[in-house]
This record gives structure tokens, C-alpha cells and sequence, in this order.
């Protein structure tokens, strides 16, 4: 019903200036709550595209514990202004699942009246999954796909969580889960891969 309500607008592309001004918007309501959060528009923004289908926020904090408990009163607060218009998809599972992604997926709009409504996906994440999450909501689909083939191929698993090393495999079904690794950044995440660094822009294939 949101996606025949938005039809027309959820067509346009977004001009990746009115991407940076969405995610200052989510920047001042989510610095007002908590500060030291780190804030990073992802998907094909990050790749460098001129325009973009909708505004992906990843959020987390590197004490590793400031990012618990943010969601709702973010998403309250983003409300409060009339910034978020309407939800898709909203859960803050971490009470029941530690460690699962806490995230928010709805329509937002900027004051004015000629602004469009806009598609919006904002994940929070602990730092421990930091680059994991960054490299997968920085994508593309496809390259992702090519990663995680790449990892099955060697005896790993790569998530948008977590890197394990030493699975073993019968057929498709893990037989052992093997070992999780520290991925402190995306280059660490390459390097298991035995992969050269790529830069956010070469990643469309
Ligand atoms: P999207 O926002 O759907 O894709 P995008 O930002 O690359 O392109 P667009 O301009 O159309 O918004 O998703 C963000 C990233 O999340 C995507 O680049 C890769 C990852 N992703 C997957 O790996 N699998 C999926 O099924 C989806 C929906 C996204
Ligand atoms: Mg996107």
C-alpha cells in the first residue's frame, strides 16, 4: 500500500546532494541523543553515483555499547519533525537477539514544498560488525554476491554480521560453523580474501 501511495515519487531518483542533506538531518537528530556516534550514508552513494534509489544509514559507535537502544528514540525524533512520514519495516530485535541488526525502513521527506518523498533504510550495528555491515550495505548486490561466493569457495563465511574462516562445507550445508575472525575494518576483510582493496566506486560488479 506505502509503494502504491509513493509510486511516482519512488520512481525518481534521488540527486546525491538531497542524499547528503537527508543523512545531516538523521546526523543532528541522532547527535542530539547520543554523541561519538558514527554516521555513514552507504549503498550507491557511497559508490560515488550521481543519483541514488534511496538513502542507506549505517550507524554504530565505536565504545560499542552507545549504539544499543538508539533506534526507537532516533526514529521517535525523526518523527517528531514530520522528517519520516511513513514505516516499512521497524524492529529493534537486540533484546531478544544480541547482536542482530536493529534497523528502520520507511518513506522520509525534507520541510519544503517541493521536496519528494524519499526511500529511507537506516541499520544499526555494534562495532564488532562495523565492517562487515559497511562492506555490505555499500554493495553493490552483485558484488556482494561475488564476495561471499569468493569466501565460500575458501572455506568461509562472510555475512553483513561476520567473517568466519575454516568452515567446512558438505555440499551447501556447513558442517562446522568454523572460527569468527576480527574485522576491524573492510581492507582486513579483503585481505582474508586474499582480494586486492577496492575502493567503494569499483564496487558496482
Ligand atoms: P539498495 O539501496 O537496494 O541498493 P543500492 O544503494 O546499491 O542502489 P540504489 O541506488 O538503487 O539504492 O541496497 C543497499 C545495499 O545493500 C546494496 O548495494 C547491496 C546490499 N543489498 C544486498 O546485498 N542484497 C539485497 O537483497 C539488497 C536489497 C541489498
Ligand atoms: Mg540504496
Amino acid at each position: 500500500m506505502i509503494g502504491l501511495k509513493y509510486y511516482s515519487e519512488f520512481l525518481e531518483r534521488i540527486p546525491r546532494e538531497e542524499v547528503s542533506q537527508i543523512e545531516n538531518v538523521v546526523r543532528e537528530a541522532a547527535a542530539s541523543l547520543r554523541t561519538g556516534l558514527l554516521i555513514q550514508t552507504c549503498g550507491s552513494y557511497r559508490r560515488g553515483k550521481a543519483t541514488c534509489g534511496d538513502c542507506d544509514i549505517l550507524i554504530t559507535h565505536r565504545d560499542g555499547v552507545s549504539h544499543e537502544h538508539l533506534l526507537f528514540p532516533l526514529v521517535d525524533k525523526l518523527k517528531a519533525t514530520n522528517f519520516l512520514v511513513d514505516d516499512l519495516v521497524y524492529t529493534d530485535k537486540h533484546d531478544e537477539e544480541p547482536g542482530a541488526h536493529m534497523r528502520y525502513f520507511g518513506v522520509c521527506k525534507l520541510p519544503g514544498e517541493n521536496t519528494l518523498s524519499r526511500r529511507i533504510d537506516i541499520i544499526i550495528v555494534p562495532y564488532s560488525e562495523h565492517a562487515c555491515a559497511l562492506l555490505y550495505f555499500t554493495g553493490s548486490m552483485l558484488f556482494n554476491r561475488s564476495m561471499r561466493q569468493l569466501a565460500d569457495e575458501n572455506n568461509m563465511y562472510l555475512s553483513q554480521h561476520r567473517l568466519h574462516v575454516g568452515v567446512i562445507r558438505m555440499g551447501r550445508n556447513k558442517v562446522n560453523e568454523g572460527r569468527l575472525v576480527p574485522t576491524p575494518t573492510e581492507e582486513s576483510i579483503f585481505q582474508y580474501l586474499k582480494l586486492p582493496y577496492r575502493p567503494p566506486a569499483e564496487r558496482d560488479y
